[in-house]
Formats: structure tokens, C-alpha cells, sequence
């Protein structure tokens, strides 16, 4: 291992263990486990991509390090956080400031805003979240979600919002499973690169299935 090489595992080594031990006590749909299988996507998705592998990494790891959903609403807190740790075990400037902008607007959330930042990097780390969110794992955290939320499952009598605005995908109270019809069926033609888009055709065609089982048994046809 040269000096540079022993620098960056260093880094995400320290990294690793920050999330680890800020995410304890997180709810189960942003914990340490989502944080790993981004992680994992995204060194996955990296494989064929040419891009900053640290970059992708830090910001894999760091993305949901404090989310605004659990903090008044405040959008700079996760990119400040993770700004300020990366900082403390000094991690170079440019390397800070691009990981803060990824985290700043990669989520779906932030794709209602028309302007944003976008790099290589930041594709990567959005498809590996992306695929988190949809699949066997994405309906469960689907279920988790608004379970936590107190929400019902399904209504029959309130219907998906198709078009829905940035605030009103926020403070939404639907069912669970308008979501899937408002975000997570969506997800698959948001794909930025062919690797997640491979995958998300997969878990989408699960997805279908499930929905379609759903309906089966609430109107107990199946
Ligand atoms: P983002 O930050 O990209 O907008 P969220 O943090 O809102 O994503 O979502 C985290 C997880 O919780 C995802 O798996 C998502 O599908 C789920 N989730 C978010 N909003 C809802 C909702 N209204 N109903 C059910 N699940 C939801
Ligand atoms: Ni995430």
C-alpha cells in the first residue's frame, strides 16, 4: 500500500465508524444497514463508471448522516455535519466540498428544485440509494416508513397524487401505498447509470408483482 492509498482506507475506516455510531440509535428505514447496502451499491455501480472512488465512497457513507425530516426541516444540517467531521480528520477541501454538495442534492426531495448540482459522482451515490428504495428491501422500508408514520396501508379512497409538489410530497399523511405510485415506481426510468438500470428493471418487476398481489388479496380475489 503506497502513502496515498493508506491515507484514503484511513479515511473511511474513520468514516465508517462516525456513521456507525451517529446512525445507533437512527429508525430503521435510514440505519446503518441502509448505509451499508448504499455503500455497497455504490462500490458495485463504481465498478464501471470512471469516477473519484473516495468521493463516491464518503458520500455513500455520509448521505442520510442527519436528515432533515427529523430536524425541523433544516436541509443544511447533513451536509454541515458531514462537513465538519470530514474536517476534523482532514480530509482535503475539494474532496469536503463535493461530498457536501452530493449529499446537499442527490435526494428525490431535492429533484422537485430546478437548478442542483450534478457530477459523476454524485450519479453514482444517487442510483445506489435509489436502489435501496425500491425492490423486496424497498417495500419493507415502504411499510417501515409509514408505519413509524402512523399511516394506514391502503385506502381505497384516496387516490395516488400523480403530481404531487415538493411540499406536498413532504408533508404528505397518504397510505403506504400511494407511495409506491407517487416515488418508488418511478424510480426505475431515474436511473443514471446501466449498471442500477439493470438492476432497478429487476426490482421494479417485483414491485409490480407485489402491488398486483396486494390488490388480489384486499379484494380477496387471490
Ligand atoms: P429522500 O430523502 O430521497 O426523499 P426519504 O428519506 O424520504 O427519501 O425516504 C427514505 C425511505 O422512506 C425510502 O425507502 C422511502 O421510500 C421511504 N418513504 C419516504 N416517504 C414515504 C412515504 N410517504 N410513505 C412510505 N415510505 C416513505
Ligand atoms: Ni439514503
Amino acid at each position: 500500500m503506497n502513502s496515498t492509498d493508506y491515507h484514503t482506507s484511513f479515511t473511511i475506516q474513520k468514516t465508517e465508524s462516525f456513521v456507525k455510531q451517529t446512525l445507533q440509535n437512527a429508525e430503521s428505514g435510514h440505519d446503518w444497514w441502509h448505509i451499508l447496502r448504499v455503500w455497497n451499491n455504490a462500490k458495485l455501480i463504481a465498478q464501471t463508471e470512471k469516477v473519484d472512488l473516495l468521493v463516491v465512497e464518503l458520500a455513500a457513507l455520509l448521505h442520510d448522516i442527519a436528515d432533515s425530516k427529523f430536524n425541523n426541516g433544516d436541509e443544511e444540517i447533513g451536509p454541515k455535519t458531514a462537513g465538519d467531521f470530514l474536517k476534523s480528520i482532514e480530509v482535503e477541501a475539494s474532496v469536503i466540498e463535493h461530498v457536501q454538495k452530493i449529499i446537499r442534492n442527490m435526494s428525490f426531495k431535492s429533484s422537485f428544485d430546478k437548478e442542483g448540482f450534478s457530477s459523476k459522482e454524485m450519479k453514482v451515490v444517487q442510483d445506489a440509494d435509489r436502489l435501496d428504495a425500491i425492490g423486496a428491501i424497498g417495500i419493507a422500508r415502504a411499510f417501515n416508513y409509514g408505519g413509524f408514520k402512523n399511516r394506514e396501508m391502503y385506502n381505497p379512497d384516496i387516490a395516488p397524487d400523480f403530481n404531487l409538489t415538493k411540499e406536498a410530497y413532504k408533508n404528505s399523511v397518504a397510505p403506504t401505498i400511494n407511495h409506491f405510485y407517487e416515488k418508488l415506481l418511478l424510480l426505475k426510468d431515474r436511473m443514471n447509470t446501466q449498471t442500477a438500470q439493470k438492476i432497478a428493471a429487476e426490482r421494479h418487476q417485483f414491485m409490480e408483482m407485489y402491488l398486483e398481489q396486494f390488490a388480489g388479496e384486499w379484494s380477496g380475489i387471490k
